[in-house]
């Protein structure tokens, strides 16, 4: 038989089993409803679910009650009896409290581990999206990526990016030849948004060492797989950070996993809360993309669960491939909360015994409106399901377990301390410095040299032969200066007094010539 997660129970009296088969479990799911309904503790049990079928987890924390899920249940909850009554109702008969293994993570390195990436590998399209760039804009950023991949510059954290800006802007005449207009404004506009996108807290994200996507996908001594919490209550402070970054995730996981067509479980569960935040004023092309990567990312035996208030807050491309759905209350206030509540009812397989909508508004707390995917991939026939009691705590963990948890995780030697090594910034920054003491050298020399020609001008007066010898090998030492402070090393000058020094030496010495 399939290997399945229980939910709760449906039927009449709440005592049909309904669960979630693992097997279908990559061809996504939904967690919809009003605030209040019991969206988050459905998450809590399903992560519960996943963990102990030995499938990871990894879903983000945006108002902070998710952490229970490292803490068993207890007896002196306040909930303690509700939830044995509940349990009972839906024949819950094994209902016991357990914690489970679990990971903190957060891109602020606070309340859990550092996660990071690099700016190579969140790439341009991702990179616009999250400093909101224009399309020209976009249009240097590639450029950018372009160039540091051809003059071998490590694009890791923003510094990086910031200071191939900066070199873009130098040579920008030459690079406009070769790629078209390269505009100043569009430099500096960039190059604004890059400290708004510091002052958000990016400067955390980018970096090393870069998240390694196995650290999500562990499993304990006991076969329970690791939940990977990423804590999102500041982040949610910057949406466009917290959008890009599970998108940017997402795309990992697809490029990186290995094709397995449908797995007995999946390979990881993905859970995406406030999953409007991804979809709010988002370009055509990213909703696109998400759309592609929900559609392939499948068979990479990874399931995405969007979490929102509303179904309709899903693009229709991507709700259709939503096909494990928990639906709780929804509201009816307004004429567009019934058009919503209607258009969210004809999305399921009807049930005889009763009308969908009606149950989408009715349904009490932690009640839900189900539909699972069943043999050979079908929907299941839609059941008010109440949704079963959680096996984990209730409510956060205090900061002191939390700090417990994560000083014993072999995560914090990994990802504890950010190690810069050797990338653009520093790259560029010795480049400048050798055609500094380049110039400097050149100085000396010319200096040297001028003490020759006086000299030599002196001599001319006495022998007119002396003059072209001396003069030609005047011109020669020239010429070898010149090359050797070859076009390569003087472009890349980036310190401005370094510049100026050159300029003024080779401003000299090509007027000689
Ligand atoms: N399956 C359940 N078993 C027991 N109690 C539940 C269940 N679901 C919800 N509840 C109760 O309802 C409360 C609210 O649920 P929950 O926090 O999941 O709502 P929510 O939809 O996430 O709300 P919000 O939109 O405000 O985040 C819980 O604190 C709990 O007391
Ligand atoms: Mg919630």
């Amino acid at each position: 038989m399939d290997q399945n997660i229980f939910l709760g129970g449906g039927g009449n009296d709440y005592s049909q089993p309904q669960s979630l088969t693992l097997k279908y479990a990559n061809r996504h799911g939904m967690i919809a409803g009003a605030t209040g309904t019991g969206k988050t503790v459905t998450l809590q049990i399903l992560a519960e679910g996943f963990s102990q079928a030995g499938v990871p987890v990894f879903l983000s924390d945006v108002k902070g009650d998710l952490s229970g899920l490292a803490k068993a249940g207890s007896e002196g909850h306040k909930l303690h009896q509700a939830f044995q009554d509940r349990a009972q109702r839906i024949g819950f008969a094994d209902y016991t409290y357990g914690a489970c293994p679990v990971t903190f993570w957060d891109l602020f390195g606070q309340q859990g581990h550092p996660v990071r990436t690099t700016v190579t590998e969140m790439g341009p399209l991702l990179l616009s999206r999250l400093m909101d760039l224009s399309e020209a804009q976009e249009g240097i950023l590639n450029i950018a990526f372009r160039v540091a991949d051809e003059e071998g510059l490590p694009l890791l954290d923003l510094k990086d990016l910031q200071s191939l800006l900066v070199w873009i802007g130098e040579n920008r005449a030459q690079l406009s030849l070769r790629y078209g207009n390269v505009s100043t404004a569009s430099i500096g506009a960039i190059q604004r948004r890059l400290l708004v996108l510091e002052n958000q807290g990016g400067t955390k994200l980018f970096g090393e060492p870069a998240l390694e996507l196995a650290d999500l996908m562990r499993v304990d001594e006991n076969g329970q797989a690791v939940v990977n919490i990423l804590a999102a209550d500041k982040l949610m402070g910057s949406p466009r950070l917290y959008a890009t970054f599970l998108l940017w995730l997402l795309s990992e996981l697809f490029e990186e996993l290995p094709e397995v067509g449908d797995p007995d479980k999946p390979k990881l569960v993905f859970f995406f809360d406030e999953a409007h935040l991804l979809f709010d004023d988002a370009p055509k092309v990213l909703v696109d993309k998400v759309e592609q990567v929900a559609r392939l990312i499948r068979s990479k035996g990874v399931g995405v669960y969007f979490i929102s208030q509303n179904p309709a807050d899903v693009p229709e491309d991507i709700l259709g491939q939503l096909g494990n759905r928990v639906q709780h209350a929804l509201r009816a206030f307004t004429a567009r909360d019934r058009k919503n509540l209607r258009l969210a009812a004809e999305t399921y397989r009807e049930n005889p015994a009763f009308d969908t909508e009606e149950a989408i508004r009715e349904v009490g707390v932690g009640e839900a409106v189900t539909s699972m995917l069943q043999k050979k991939g079908v929907p299941g026939i839609v059941e008010r399901t109440l949704i079963r009691p959680p096996g984990t705590q209730l409510g956060p963990i205090t900061k002191a377990e939390r700090k417990a948890l994560m000083d014993a995780s072999a995560m914090k030697a990994k990802y504890g301390q950010l190690k810069d090594r050797k990338s653009a910034f520093e790259i560029l920054q010795s480049r400048a410095d050798a055609a500094a003491q380049a110039a400097a050298e050149a100085e000396e020399q010319l200096e040297t040299q001028s003490t020759a020609e006086r000299e030599f001008s002196t001599a001319r007066r006495y022998s007119g032969s002396r003059v072209g010898r001396s003069s030609s090998r005047v011109m020669r030492k020239k010429d070898t200066f010149a090359t050797a402070m070859s076009e390569a090393v003087i472009k890349e000058l980036k310190g401005t007094t370094g510049r100026r020094i050159v300029r003024g030496i080779l401003g000299g010495l090509f007027k000689a010539r």
